[in-house]
Parts: structure tokens; sequence; C-alpha cells
């Protein structure tokens, strides 16, 4: 396939080749970068391209602005998922668009520029490297919308523990730059300013190398990696994003006000 050598945009992915590498950005920063439902399988079709343009060897993910990452998938369209079959192909949506990154052939380095929260901060989960400017945070803020981060709590406990996930999940707390890379969520922390500098130095040096041996490299370093837990997942997520407590929290923040929550099952 012949590459597109000039900047363009997939929906909200804007898609900037440069030499063997190609930048994809998040382009939404009035919303910070909120994800619409039509990212899932746009980031799919994207990757699929990438991999086959005879040109990309690293792809390098960010966000626009200098705010956010992304802040995760865009609440108001969870509000719009009105049937049990609009919920469930959204979650599934997800998580193959999640499947997508982690499955790419070619190396994913995530350069997160600010707020990487809910989707954001799976999103970083499933690319194979993370570099973080200095001012970027990291939070799974789900469960204050009465969800939960259906791709993140199956990996994040591999990267960073179990107990460590649950006090994300459950407080939603988030982590500084530094405490990510301390947790071992990043790998690196620069200055803001050099981010993408540094994202496409460490890209370059990566596609001097063997694509062949990236392949087959990710492909062995993710075999314990269980594809089942997906489907789980997505029914997990199908039923709980139909409770009165998403309802609740998903409304209370587009409400701008503080969600009132059912009490605990007795
Ligand atoms: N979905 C939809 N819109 C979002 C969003 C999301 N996940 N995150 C931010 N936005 C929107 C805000 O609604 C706001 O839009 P508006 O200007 O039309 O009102 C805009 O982005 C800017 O965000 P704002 O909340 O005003 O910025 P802030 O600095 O006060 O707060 C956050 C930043 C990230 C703390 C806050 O936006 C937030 O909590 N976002 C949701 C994070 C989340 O729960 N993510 C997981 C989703 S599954």
């Amino acid at each position: 396939m012949k590459a597109q050598m000039e900047t363009h945009a997939v929906g909200q992915l804007t898609i900037e080749p440069r030499d063997q590498v190609t930048v994809l950005r998040i382009d939404r920063p009035e919303k910070l970068n909120a994800l619409t439902a039509a990212f899932w399988t746009d980031v799919q079709t994207v990757l699929h391209r990438l991999e086959h343009d005879g040109r990309t060897r690293v792809i390098v993910l960010t966000g626009a602005g200098d705010k956010a990452f992304c802040a995760g998938g865009d609440i108001g369209d969870f509000a719009k998922l009105a049937t049990l079959a609009q919920k469930r192909s959204f979650q599934a949506d997800a998580m193959r668009g999640f499947a997508a990154l982690e499955n790419c052939p070619l190396p994913v380095i995530a350069a997160v520029n600010g707020l990487a929260l809910g989707g954001g901060c799976e999103l970083t989960l499933a690319c194979d490297i993370v570099i973080a400017s200095d001012h970027a945070q990291f939070g799974m803020p789900e469960a204050a919308l009465g969800l939960v981060p259906g791709y993140g709590v199956l990996r994040a406990p591999d990267v960073i523990g179990r107990q460590l996930t649950k006090l994300m999940v459950m407080a939603g707390e988030r982590l500084t730059a530094q405490q990510a890379l301390t947790a071992g969520l990043v790998q690196s922390v620069v200055p803001h300013a050099t981010l993408l500098d540094s994202a496409h130095a460490l890209a370059e040096r990566i596609a001097a190398n063997s694509s062949l041996a990236h392949r087959i490299g990710k492909q062995l370093i993710n075999r314990s990696i269980d594809r089942a837990q997906f489907d789980h997942s997505v029914e997990a997520l199908t039923v709980l994003q139909s409770s009165d407590d998403a309802r609740e929290g998903i409304a209370a923040f587009l409400e701008k006000r503080r969600p009132r929550f059912s009490p605990p099952a007795s």
C-alpha cells in the first residue's frame, strides 16, 4: 500500500508522517481529547493502514494541547447508549480498539502530554513504551461515574500490581508522572517542552532496528495475555453501564454535580 505522506485526519485522530515514524495525535483539545464512540473503530482502521503502508516502523501516540493526553471516553456519548445491545456493541468496540494497539506489529510509544484519565490511562497501558511529560497525571476515575475501566482492570495489575490498581480504581487516586515512573506505568519522565522530541528520538532508535524482530519480540512478550478475559469484561461493563449507579454517575458529571449512589446491596 502506498504511504500517505501528508498530515491528515481520520475522525479525531490526526496522522502525521515523519520519515519512518508516524505520530498519531488525539485531536480534540477543547474536550481534553475525550474519545468519541467512533474513535475505537477509527483507531483500528488507522493502525491497520500504518501496518501496511510500507513506510511506518514506529508509532507515537500523543494528545493535542498542553493540558490532556486524553480524559477518557466521552461521557456524553455514554448517556446516549440506550439499549443493552448498544452498550455491548460500544464496549466490544472499545476492547477491539485496545486490542488493536496491544497487538499492532509495529512498536507504539505513548507520549503522555498531560492528563491520562480513564480510557486515556488505559490507552497508555495498551502501548508498548510510555514516556511522560513532567506534568502528566494518570488516573482511572470511572468509579465516580458508577463504572469501571474495563481494559485497565485487566492490564494494570500486571504493570503496577493489584493493590495500586485497586487504589486507583476504587479511590480514583491519580499518580503524578514521577509516581507513575516509580510504579512502572511510565518508562521515562521528561521536561514537558521536550516530550515529542524525546519520543521521536526513541522512535528513531527503535526504527533503526529490525521490524521483523519488533513484530516477533512483541508477540512473545505479549504471549501471557489472556484474550478470553476481554469477553468477560465486555459483559460485566455492559451490565454495569445499565445500573442505576452508572445512570446517576453519568448524569451527575453532565449536570456538573456530585453523584448520589445507592447503598451497598444487603
Ligand atoms: N467526556 C466528555 N467531556 C469531557 C470529558 C469526558 N471524559 N473530560 C472533559 N470533558 C469536557 C468537559 O465537560 C468540558 O467541556 P465544556 O467546556 O463543554 O463544559 C471540557 O472537557 C473541559 O473540561 P473541564 O471539566 O471544564 O476541565 P477541568 O480542568 O475543570 O477538569 C477533569 C478536568 C479532567 C478533572 C474533568 O474534565 C473530568 O473529571 N473529566 C472526566 C474524567 C473521567 O471521568 N474520565 C473517565 C471517563 S470514562
